[in-house]
């Protein structure tokens, strides 16, 4: 495979400062010779530069850097359209605002192939508001409402070319919703796998039936995996932790599945804050993950036999 590494060093979208930091901590944790060791040709991309920003005026005063997110989910989903044409594209926050760019970037271009998008967000929160419902302002609490076609974004983000139907995105690790986030998840349709699923279930078959409907259609699958999917006894270099996330075992297995469905098309790693990590640790674990999504394994097993 052709990993393709893209840094979008974006911390306006988050609570407070770090995440520019991101891209860089996770080259330093090596996720390219991480990637190169299992034999993928690996390039780095570079760093995408926002378009300029420009005033915007909006109803809601709580929203914060507006203008920024704008300019940048722009820039984001141009360099995003354009990584997805071959290879594996892997987008480096950067906060989680960075994924209005890299879904409504490689959405246009499965779109183009005729293939289904599917999205699989890991997560403690579902960031399913509008510019209208949320109340912190940050908006790394919306991307995924947008790339969805949610209503509220036309005349302020940039015009969807192709929204990711909601029957079509699965969150997996909730635990922290707000009200407006639950009731509009329920109305669009989201498949929602909340810890308490998780706890219940298992994660392992609540994503293995999210992997075999995405087979079933012969669909592509971004991953957008949040820091704060983890527990924060494993990954702390995050501003908004949440107890009682995946574990260490939890994550790898949920990556090891996803490896063994080949099925992932692109993959963000988001929300990583150098600024908050332990030595490093957090990067580290998420070049880990990373590695087990793309092929690193404790023994040899029949492929796809997730
Ligand atoms: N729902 C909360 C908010 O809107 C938290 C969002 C956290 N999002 C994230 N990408 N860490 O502020
Ligand atoms: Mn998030
Ligand atoms: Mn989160
Ligand atoms: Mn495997």
């Amino acid at each position: 495979m052709h990993c393709k590494i893209l840094g979008a060093p974006v911390q306006d979208g988050a609570g407070r400062m770090g995440c520019e930091m991101g891209p860089s901590a996770l080259r330093t944790a090596g996720l390219a010779a991480a990637l190169g060791d299992l034999g993928h040709r690996v390039s780095d991309l570079g760093t995408v530069v926002p378009a300029s920003a420009g005033p915007i005026v909006h109803g809601n005063t709580a929203l914060k850097a507006l203008p920024e997110i704008v300019a940048w989910t722009a820039a984001i989903a141009e360099a995003a359209y354009a990584a997805s044409a071959d290879g594996m594209p892997i987008f480096l926050g950067g906060d989680h605002s960075i994924s209005a760019g890299t879904v409504s970037g490689v959405a246009r271009r499965a779109a183009e192939t005729g293939r289904p998008l599917f999205v699989l967000w890991l997560d403690a929160h579902p960031d399913f508001h509008t510019l209208d419902t949320t109340q912190s302002g940050n908006l790394h609490g919306v991307p995924l409402a947008y790339a969805s076609g949610q209503a509220g974004f036309s005349g302020y983000f940039p015009a969807l070319q192709a929204p990711v139907a909601p029957e079509r995105i699965c969150t997996l690790g909730l635990r922290s919703v707000d009200p407006a986030e639950r009731a509009a998840l329920q109305a669009a349709g989201v498949t929602v796998h909340d810890m308490r699923a998780v706890d219940e279930h298992g994660l392992a078959p609540l994503l293995r039936a999210f992997l075999e409907r995405v087979t079933a259609q012969n669909g592509l699958l971004h991953v957008s995996l949040d820091v704060d999917f983890l527990d924060p006894s494993i990954a702390p270099a995050v501003g908004t932790t949440v107890p009682g996330g995946a574990t260490f075992r939890e994550a790898h297995l949920a990556m090891e599945m996803l490896h063994d469905s080949g099925l992932v098309s692109s993959l963000d790693l988001v929300e990583l804050n150098p600024f908050l990590d332990e030595r490093g640790r957090t990067a580290t674990l998420l070049v880990d993950l990373t590695a087990s999504l793309m092929g690193r394994r404790i023994m040899d097993r029949p492929t796809r036999s997730h």
